[in-house]
């Protein structure tokens, strides 16, 4: 690959050996795909503080980083981690826990991380321009960044996207490349897609069809909200590992679906009306009795979630058997509750988790749930993953599920 100066520096241990080390990394992989060079980043979204991933090991090597006195070049904010920073105890979290993840977060802040812990970057201030390269993690997040934002990412992995976050440099492959971000397949959308619940089955649907590959849609409304394509892409990256769509009139990059697919050829046409929809609610049963968890925000909520929530629920009492979490970021809950929000939310026995990812987190056996009711396609399958009965609804039902306990 061919490196710039100031690349060679970062390479020969100049800037201290960590740096060394990590773009050492940053070059391997670069050659090992064919990069001909590096691009310049100034956004990430990592998950190296993660205790339920890295355990113990990626404490330290976080605390080992921050000790080299080494700081980011890029604006880097970070995946949810496993506790809710203020709610830990309530949540069935040690101690100990606690504490050791509260060390790696130290650590990163101490670095110039962001400390909000969040799989929806973009609603707290990390937002790449339409054409700029960055380098994040989570794949709910980077199909959004390439899609909506119009950014460039691969989707990375710890310890990579550290790596980037330091040296501020990624190898130039993949989706940072105008060839591989051209559509391969269209997607004729011959439905009324009349809830959010039904951008949720588009994009599991369609991902799981022809999986990772570049989608065209056609036929979604111009007025289509950020939740709902929040939701979608979050499908279409878990069932499919889909990292970039284009909506024809919508996307940054798709004006016309001449445009979208830039003289690619249509390699698949699909077409997708109601019949197809109930292919993905039929796969999830109803779970009758037992212990519930319903999760909605995953990803995180954002603030039309949570205001949309909190007017369901106010007023109504949660059953006994059931808990309800709504997942969102530090700032939103902030914001919640100087709307009410979280009051209504509270006062029915539901709560605001923040920081946190569910799934990512010991709190879900400790509370045993026995069934999980979501919104969330992703959440829908990695609950049944974790060998939980999982319901897949619209947000009105779960409230309704969440009330009647059934
Ligand atoms: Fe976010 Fe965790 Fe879901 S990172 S997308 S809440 S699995």
């Amino acid at each position: 690959m061919k490196l710039t100066q100031d690349e060679k520096d970062l390479l020969s241990g100049k800037k201290g050996e960590i740096v060394a080390k990590l773009m050492d990394l940053l070059v391997k992989m670069g050659d090992a795909r064919g990069a001909e060079e590096m691009v310049d980043v100034y956004s990430v979204h990592a998950s190296t503080v993660i205790l339920e991933f890295t355990g113990y090991p990626g404490v330290e090597l976080m605390e080992e980083v921050r000790d080299t006195g080494v700081k980011f070049k890029a604006f880097t904010t970070v995946d949810p981690i496993s506790i809710d920073i203020e709610d830990w105890k309530t949540l069935g979290l040690s101690k100990d826990y606690a504490e050791l993840q509260l060390r790696s977060v130290k650590a990163f802040g101490e670095c110039g991380g962001v400390g909000e812990y969040t799989c929806t970057p973009w609603l707290v201030g990390n937002v790449p321009r339409r054409g700029q390269h960055a380098a994040w993690v989570e794949t709910s997040a980077v199909i959004f960044a390439n899609s909506m934002l119009g950014a460039r990412t691969n989707r990375h992995v710890d310890p990579s996207a550290l790596a980037v976050a330091i040296c501020g440099k990624t190898p130039k492959y993949g989706f940072h490349l105008d060839e591989n971000r051209r559509g391969e397949v269209l997607v004729e959308v011959k439905t009324e897609l009349a809830e959010i619940i039904d951008y949720t089955a588009l994009g599991a649907y369609v991902a799981s069809k022809f999986g990772p590959k570049v989608y065209v849609f056609e036929g979604i409304p111009q007025g289509v909200t950020m939740e709902s394509l929040i939701r979608m892409s979050s499908a279409m990256s878990t069932w499919g590992n889909v990292a970039m769509y284009h909506i024809v009139g919508v996307t940054p990059d798709a004006p016309t679906r001449e445009a979208a697919f830039g003289g690619n050829k249509i390699q698949e046409h699909l077409v997708v009306g109601r019949n197809e929809l109930n292919t993905i609610y039929d796969q999830f049963p109803r779970a009758k009795k037992g212990k519930k968890l319903v999760v909605i925000g995953c990803p995180h909520c954002t603030l039309v979630d949570l205001q949309k929530i909190a007017r369901l629920i106010d007023g109504k009492k949660v059953h006994e058997s059931v808990d309800f979490w709504a997942l969102s970021s530090r700032t939103n809950k902030i914001l919640a509750r100087q709307n009410g929000w979280l009051q209504s939310i509270e006062k029915a026995g539901g709560r605001i988790v923040a920081d946190m990812c569910w799934f990512c987190s010991p709190s879900l056996d400790f509370f045993k749930f026995e069934s999980v009711a979501t919104d969330s396609a992703k959440a829908a399958i990695t609950a049944r993953q974790r060998k939980r009965v999982s319901t897949l609804a619209s947000t009105e039902d779960c409230i309704d599920i969440a009330i009647k306990g059934e």
